[in-house]
């Protein structure tokens, strides 16, 4: 495998941006309709992962450590979304199509033949890995709704029983599709420790957004599905001492490791900072004040807008001597992680989950 010539030729094909994957989609769906119902009905997120992931391929074609771990993961995703081990010839054919397409004049034999190798060399490691997960997971799991409680205007609370028997640690997420909206997966945190009998979920609604509305509303009977839980959100020592930071909904996963480190004994200190656009967005406050009530280790401070959760935790927590944890809006945890790394906090001390929506800090 040449990598030079194939990282040349792909940003030669990479300059006519959103045409490529849209030639891409266009030539699949028409020569392997049935592609097309794996796919959600609108495209436009879904353009910019077949470009991302080339990208990534290209940058890993030297680690092949890398690379396994990434196609190997990437393969066990496709088993959501419904991927037949057959339609990975049809994806290839379409690829090198398509790059032949925008290569033009500098499309050679040479470079079919790289290009055919490394997809080979990807899907078989996709195909395989899938293959080994089969043996011990589902590919999706199947959700019941039993129960569903408002508890602001745009937070809801809902618990969801699930089958097959799931297994996570706390401060995981999972993947959920909802009913009416069909193959848009979006990540919601599991909000209690196993073995919680149901789930939790805590949904914000975000403006504009295609899956919150519909999954805050889902009311008992309703089903739902769920793929595998993933994210880096675990406890990371149970000696040291801890602050967490949670904006909104990013409750969530901090919830579950509350309930974890409560389990510990001794536990390790707790100072949680809770934020939220009012007091009324501190839609979970009595739980965590109940917590503090019956465990020593945890103090809470409650920072309703519009006061800045950021700086309060700057000047009121001992984040310098502890190991932080914080989720929720993308500005919270980009400005909390730059002042703390910038005053000298270890990047590896700091566990964040970005929950990707905006709200101003
Ligand atoms: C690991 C992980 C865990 C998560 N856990 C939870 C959870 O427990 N609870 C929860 O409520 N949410 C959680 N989220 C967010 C959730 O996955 C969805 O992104 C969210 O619910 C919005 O989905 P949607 O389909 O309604 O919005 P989409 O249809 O995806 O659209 C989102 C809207 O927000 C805008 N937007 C997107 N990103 C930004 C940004 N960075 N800044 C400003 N605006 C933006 C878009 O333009 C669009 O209008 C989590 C996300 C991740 C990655
Ligand atoms: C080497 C081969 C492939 C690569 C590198 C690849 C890459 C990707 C990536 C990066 C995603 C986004 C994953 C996520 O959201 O977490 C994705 C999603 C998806 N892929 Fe693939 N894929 C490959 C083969 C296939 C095949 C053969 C099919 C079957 C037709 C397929 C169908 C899908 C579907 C339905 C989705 C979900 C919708 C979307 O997010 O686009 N993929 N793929």
């Amino acid at each position: 495998l040449d990598v030079a010539r194939l990282r040349d030729s792909f940003a030669l094909v990479a300059k006519f941006g959103d045409e490529v994957p849209l030639y891409f989609y266009s030539r699949l769906f028409l020569n392997y309709p049935d592609t097309r119902e794996l796919f959600p009905v609108t495209m436009a997120e879904q353009r910019q992962h077949l470009v991302e992931a080339l990208q990534k391929i290209i940058a890993l074609a030297e680690d092949p450590a890398g690379l396994t771990e990434y196609a190997g993961k990437l393969g066990v995703t496709h088993r959501r979304f419904g991927t037949r081990p057959g339609q990975y010839e049809a994806v290839g054919q379409c690829l090198l199509a398509t790059l032949e397409h925008f290569a033009g004049d500098a499309w050679t034999p040479e470079l079919a033949a790289d290009w055919t190798a490394a997809y080979t060399l990807v899907s078989g490691i996709m195909n395989g890995a899938a293959l080994e997960d089969e043996a011990e997971n589902p590919a999706w799991y199947d959700g019941l709704v039993v129960a569903q409680e408002w508890r602001s205007f745009d937070v809801s609370v809902v618990h969801v029983t699930v089958q097959p028997r799931m297994v996570w640690t706390p401060g995981q997420s999972v993947p959920v599709e909802v009913p009416g909206r069909p193959r848009l997966w979006r990540w919601y945190s599991i909000a209690c420790a196993p073995p919680c009998e149901a789930l939790e979920f805590h949904v914000r609604v975000v403006d504009g957004g295609l899956v919150s509305l519909p999954f805050a509303r889902l009311q008992p009977g309703a089903r739902l599905r769920m793929g595998a839980p993933a994210g880096e959100m675990a406890l990371r020592s149970a000696d040291h001492d801890i602050v967490m930071v949670a904006g909104s909904t990013g409750l969530a996963p901090l919830k579950a490791l509350l309930m974890q480190v409560a389990e510990l004994d001794p536990a390790p200190d707790v100072e949680f900072f809770y934020g939220g656009r009012s007091q009324e967005g501190l839609y979970d406050l009595p739980w965590l004040e109940l917590a503090a009530d019956s465990h020593k280790f945890l103090t809470v401070t409650a920072v309703p807008g519009p006061a800045s959760l950021t700086d309060t935790v700057m000047k009121e927590a001992h984040w310098r001597d502890r190991d932080i944890y914080m989720a929720g809006p993308a500005e919270l945890v980009k400005s909390a992680r730059e002042r703390m790394t910038a005053a000298g906090v270890e990047p590896d001390r700091i566990r964040a989950e970005d929950f990707g929506w905006g709200e101003p800090e």
